[in-house]
């Protein structure tokens, strides 16, 4: 009987996709009998939590409501706005539902020990398996202190991303491509080899159909030799300002400021540590991996992707260019996915899976 309401926290959760970040995508519903009498979300990464919006925005009484939200209330008061939990007692809600507790340190569990010390009936774990997945990239974080890298390559059904002459647009179908801009909302950076710029000048930016996109991810393009054309849409579009380059400490970069370039010591090999630092110094969390093979097996071979998602046309190419370039030795030491999700999207297939 809980799961009709936690589902609808979570699609009032998606609605921040894209704004909340480094914050957890969260939603909230109020139930008096069976009814939902008040609902909210986490809008924008500032803006009040869930279960704040939802008080503000209820025209009714909440005594004695069932409170759903899909993560566990806050308690702690290092943030910017005030914590969940005393505004859930104050309001007399009698029931709070749950699908995952906080693993950030300064809640995990708090928030449901101060509910229950208050007299209120606490129910966790409802869909938690759903309400990880919707997380998974604030999860990770929290508890490993990693950003999330989610590598997505889009290929025929054998595993071509782009014909020996480099032409790659397009192999999957529009719906294909559709589907990954809402994977892109997600994340904080997309990512990419220089030569992808080189061959396609792509926009990387995210665009749905009928959506204005309040907030474009940064783009980060990994280059060692600084051989960029200037033309480039991901030079001169509206959004340039949010492109950086990743290079050594000595390759020459014109006429970019310094926060717009990630600059290590080496790049091979390729040191992720300091990597990170600079990653969240600018605020970046997760990285959206959109190839080309170089630059995925980069990250392949150092073992950094969380989740794999790949698109596959019903097309053969036969000679093209392969999805990834690294080789391994042993059949023992193969990449392996768990938590396979396969899905038709036309007649494309849909393959994700964590790494
Ligand atoms: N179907 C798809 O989903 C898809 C997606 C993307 C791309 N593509 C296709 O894939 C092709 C490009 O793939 P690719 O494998 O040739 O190239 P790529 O991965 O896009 O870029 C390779 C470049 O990345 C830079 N790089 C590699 N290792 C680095 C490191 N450790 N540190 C810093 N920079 C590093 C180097 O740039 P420098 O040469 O500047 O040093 C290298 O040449 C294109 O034909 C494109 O159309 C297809």
């Amino acid at each position: 009987m809980h799961e009709p309401f936690m589902r609808r926290c979570f699609d009032l959760a998606k609605r921040g996709a894209g704004l909340v970040s480094p914050n957890p995508l969260v939603g909230a519903v109020a139930v008096r009998d069976g009814k939902i009498i008040a609902e909210g979300l986490h809008a924008r990464h500032g803006d009040p939590h869930a279960e704040a919006h939802l008080f503000l925005n209820a025209k009714v009484d909440l005594a004695g409501a069932t409170l759903y939200v899909n993560l566990e209330p806050c308690c702690h008061t290092k943030k910017l706005t005030p914590p969940c939990a005393p505004q859930i007692i104050e309001k007399k809600i009698a029931h709070v539902v749950i699908a995952n507790l906080d693993p950030n340190p300064q809640v995990s569990g708090g928030g449901v020990k101060m509910l229950e010390a208050a007299g209120i009936k606490v129910t966790t774990g409802v869909l938690k398996d759903e309400g990880e997945r919707l997380n998974e990239i604030f999860f990770h974080r929290m508890r490993t202190g990693l950003p999330f890298i989610h590598l997505k390559s889009a290929a025929t059904l054998d595993g071509k991303t782009a014909l020996p002459s480099g032409e790659s647009k397009w192999i999957t179908s529009d719906f294909s491509r559709q589907d990954s801009h809402y994977g892109r909302r997600l994340y904080d950076a997309i990512v990419v080899g220089a030569q992808t710029i080189r061959s396609d000048n792509p926009q990387l930016n995210v665009r749905l159909k009928g959506e204005v996109i309040e907030k474009q991810p940064y783009r980060l393009i990994f280059t060692k030799s600084g051989k960029l054309p200037r033309e480039a849409q991901v030079f001169t579009d509206e959004n340039r300002h949010r492109t950086i380059i990743v290079t050594d400490l000595h390759t020459t970069i014109d006429a970019l400021p310094p926060q717009q370039v990630i600059r290590l010591e080496t790049l091979e090999p390729f040191p992720f540590e300091k990597f990170n630092e600079q990653l969240f110094e600018r605020g970046i969390y997760s990285l959206w991996l959109e190839g080309g093979a170089d630059l995925h097996s980069l990250f392949l071979q150092y073992k950094k992707v969380n989740r794999m998602t790949l698109y596959l046309a019903p097309k053969i190419m036969g000679e093209g260019k392969a999805m990834f370039t690294h080789s391994e030795d042993s059949l023992q030491n193969l990449l392996t996915l768990e938590g396979m999700d396969i899905q038709l999207l036309g007649s494309d297939l849909k393959v994700t899976g964590l790494v």
